[in-house]
């Protein structure tokens, strides 16, 4: 499955192409499209911002319309834009050649894939990753995920979703980059560079497409496609922000979504296309609705007809249309009308052809079809390394109390319990369309290169993705036959491993829980085992936050790491043995239980915050306000400890910050420290508490860094409720430390 062969050559020859294909001059490229355009007939320009779906995978309700003849017919008459879920070279290269040799213009296609977080060689989910907080390395996963695709034919990926998650009821938090904008952004700005790299035209560099625009992770309840009805001060000030930086990192395309956005569905949404992403911040490239949601206007009870449908997206600003069939439907009998003005069609037109320059399938439309490359570069072998190091730091030491970890090397007899541990499938997480099953690397794997003094017993089974469909509790829910054996073993071994959480596919589209506990009979099981043999190292897989205050309150060490992709076993193996100390810090809060959810830590405070005798202040009678684990939380096999912070006003909106770090621990570490202010009085409130910088950096035993930050108004300033960016003078409280809730603090005053 790994070659290495003719890589080297590749890297050279990419980077030659790199070097010798400076970018096309704007006018250069601007007098072909309008040279294309004169020669567009209208249906031709409608088909450009036509998208089908390919013929054997969905990832939507299957459309009731688009036969697959019809399809083809449309491809060999120009009328559509762009493919998507069609993959490998042969595939791309025999619809392109429908496009290019057949159609009238021969306009090469677009095709889009879900590249989420890795194409056959997967690196751990993207929550996982934003774990990591390393700008670097997610840059680094994005890059691999687009030579691998870009050797499969694909030019163009849904990713990444920036989607702010505050609720982990919603499955597609694994699919994002955690609950906060600040590091949202910087998320988002890394995996577009690593998609489309300094050169999209390059052979191995793909259009990123940031989505969903906008504010389909603040589904209501936390289930999928529901409805978002959101203050503004929380649309600019958290759901915009990442979007608004994958712009100026030059994302070349923006998928809308699912949602009604306060009364307003976001694929006819004017406000947010043309106003804001268009008008406001200059955005050049296009956009592209999700899978029929301009059909789901109608049901919204926005649209009446696919008629009304086209003219409202046409008109708001969705440039292209997946799989609603709308446009090429109903488009022009619109602008023969009338409703929708052929200038709204050309611009989207000149968009979509620009992203199609850039790309340069112009000057080869089969640039991404050789099966050499693609032959080669599938499942590389330094794919797997940069995925191994991806998934090593994304890994969250959530407790580890009495320092069972790390794992002594010394012979000692190793319990290894759950259906997850010995799953080769789950570690690959959800939306991995493209890669093949059972190939992850499984805990047991793991570990047993490691020693073999390991046992393993199942215990329970896992609850299966099918099953959590159903109502009713199936049956591998519900058997505890298994849970003798286990605390058999447990009793007679040394130290137990547990490996617990989520199936694969319990977190992802459409995969909504309204518990967030561990499923099935997997609590029980560790409760059991726990009667046995108390040294339990909790090994948590999962694709979203998990409330498990019993483990949190009892299991002495909890190491967290979410869906870790392709080598998910062996990266685990290193953090358990020390070979690698754990850097993570949490991306997305835990809460203590559902019913706090949602819980984020930069919420705005309340008019009664604090504990009084009396009933009257904002909490619950039944649990805590605070969270298990806060955001920004995660441990390492070494201590920080952190002194002298500085803080200096420098200008009107400048602000220095100093503060010194030393490993006080006995092993090398990494540390993340994280900078949070407070605008203690504005006018519009501001949250108890905003990230506004952090740095990852590495200290040996005993060294210590002084640190330094620069907040300027970027960092200081805020979006008003008519969404203007505004700093305002007055007092700030400022935090730096090594999480959310545990730092030193200043304050400055502007
Ligand atoms: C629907 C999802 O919401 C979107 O994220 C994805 O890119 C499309 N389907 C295409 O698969």
């Amino acid at each position: 499955m790994i070659r290495n062969s003719t890589f080297r050559l590749w890297t050279m020859l990419i980077l030659i192409s790199c070097a010798c294909s400076s970018p096309k001059p704007s006018n250069e490229m601007n007098a072909k499209i309008n040279d294309l355009m004169t020669q567009m007939t209208l249906e031709e320009k409608i088909g450009q911002m036509n998208l089908y779906n390919g013929f054997w995978e969905v990832t939507g309700p299957v459309p009731q319309e688009g036969a697959a003849a019809d399809k083809y017919q449309h491809l060999k008459q120009g009328y559509v834009g762009a493919m998507l879920n069609i993959h490998g070279v042969e595939n791309v290269r025999q619809l392109q050649e429908l496009a290019v040799n057949e159609s009238r213009l021969g306009i090469p296609l677009l095709f889009g894939y879900d590249v989420i977080h890795g194409y056959k060689t997967l690196a751990p989910i993207p929550l996982a990753e934003a774990a990591s907080w390393d700008l670097e390395a997610i840059q680094q996963s994005a890059r691999v995920a687009a030579i691998e695709a870009s050797a499969a034919g694909i030019n163009w990926t849904f990713a990444p979703m920036m989607d702010i998650s505050r609720d982990a009821r919603w499955g597609r938090v694994m699919e994002g980059g955690g609950e906060d904008p600040y590091l949202g952004s910087k998320i988002a700005v890394a995996r577009v560079r690593g998609f489309q790299g300094d050169d999209l035209s390059a052979v191995n560099t793909i259009a990123a497409c940031a989505k969903h625009f906008a504010g389909y992770g603040f589904a209501e309840a936390g289930r999928d496609y529901n409805t978002v009805d959101i203050g503004t001060s929380t649309l600019y000030n958290m759901v915009l922000p990442p979007f608004k930086a994958a712009v100026d990192g030059g994302v070349r395309t923006v998928m809308n979504s699912f949602n009604v956005l306060n009364g307003i569905p976001a694929t006819g949404n004017t406000l947010l296309q043309r106003d804001i992403l268009k008008r406001s911040w200059g955005f050049d490239g296009f956009v592209v609705s999700d899978w029929a949601s301009g059909n789901e206007m109608i049901t919204h009870g926005f649209a009446r007809d696919y008629s009304h449908v086209a003219e409202l997206a046409a008109n708001s600003g969705s440039d292209m249309d997946m799989e609603s069939y709308a446009y090429v439907k109903h488009l022009k009998a619109l602008v023969d009308s009338g409703k929708v003005d052929i200038s709204v069609i050309d611009d989207a037109v000149r968009r979509i052809l620009k992203v199609k320059f850039e790309l340069g399938l112009f000057d080869d439309p089969y640039k991404y079809c050789d099966p050499d490359r693609e032959k080669d570069l599938i499942y590389h072998e330094d794919h797997q390394k940069a995925v191994l190091d991806m998934a090593k730091k994304s890994m969250v030491l959530l407790k580890n109390e009495t320092k069972l970890l790390p794992l002594s090397k010394e012979q000692q007899k190793i319990a290894v319990i759950g259906a997850l541990a010995n799953d080769k499938n789950s570690p690959l997480g959800s939306w991995r369309i493209s890669s093949d099953d059972n190939t992850a690397v499984s805990v047991l794997e793991g570990l047993l290169s490691y020693t073999d003094q390991v046992t393993y017993i199942k215990g329970a089974e896992l609850v299966t993705a099918e099953t959590t469909f159903r109502h009713e509790a199936p049956i591998n829910e519900i058997d505890k036959s298994g849970f003798g054996e286990a605390v058999t073993l447990a009793g007679k071994s040394d130290v137990v491993v547990m490996v617990l959480g989520e199936h694969g596919f319990q977190s992802g589209e459409g995969r909504s829980r309204t518990r967030l506990d561990l499923p099935g009979v997997q609590q029980e099981l560790l409760e059991a085992v726990y009667e046995a043999n108390q040294n339990i190292i909790l090994v948590l897989m999962n694709g979203r936050p998990l409330a498990i205050p019993w483990a949190a309150e009892n299991i002495p060490t909890i190491l967290e790491t979410w869906q870790l992709g392709s080598q998910s076993g062996n990266a685990i193996a290193q953090v358990l043995f020390g070979d690698y100390n754990p850097s993570g810090k949490l991306p997305m809060t835990f809460p203590r239980s559902v019913g706090q959810v949602p819980i984020f830590y930069n919420h705005f405070s309340t008019g009664r915050p604090d504990a009084t005798e009396m009933v009257f202040w904002s909490h619950y009678m039944d649990e805590s306000n605070s969270p298990l684990y806060p955001f920004g939380h995660g441990l390492s096999y070494t201590t920080f400890n952190y002194s002298d912070l500085t803080v200096e006003v420098t200008g009107s909106a400048e602000v220095d910050v100093q503060v010194a770090v030393t490993n006080s621990g006995q092993v090398a570490g990494e540390e993340v420290a994280q900078v949070y202010i407070r605008d203690v009085v504005a006018s519009v409130v501001r949250p108890v508490k905003e990230l506004k910088a952090f740095k990852k950096f590495s200290l040996d035993p005993g060294q210590s860094q002084t640190l330094e930050f620069k907040l300027t108004e970027k960092e200081l300033g805020y979006y008003d409720n008519e969404g203007k960016f505004i700093i305002e003078p007055g007092k700030f409280e400022i935090m730096v430390g090594t999480s959310s809730v545990e730092g030193l603090t200043g304050e400055f005053v502007l």
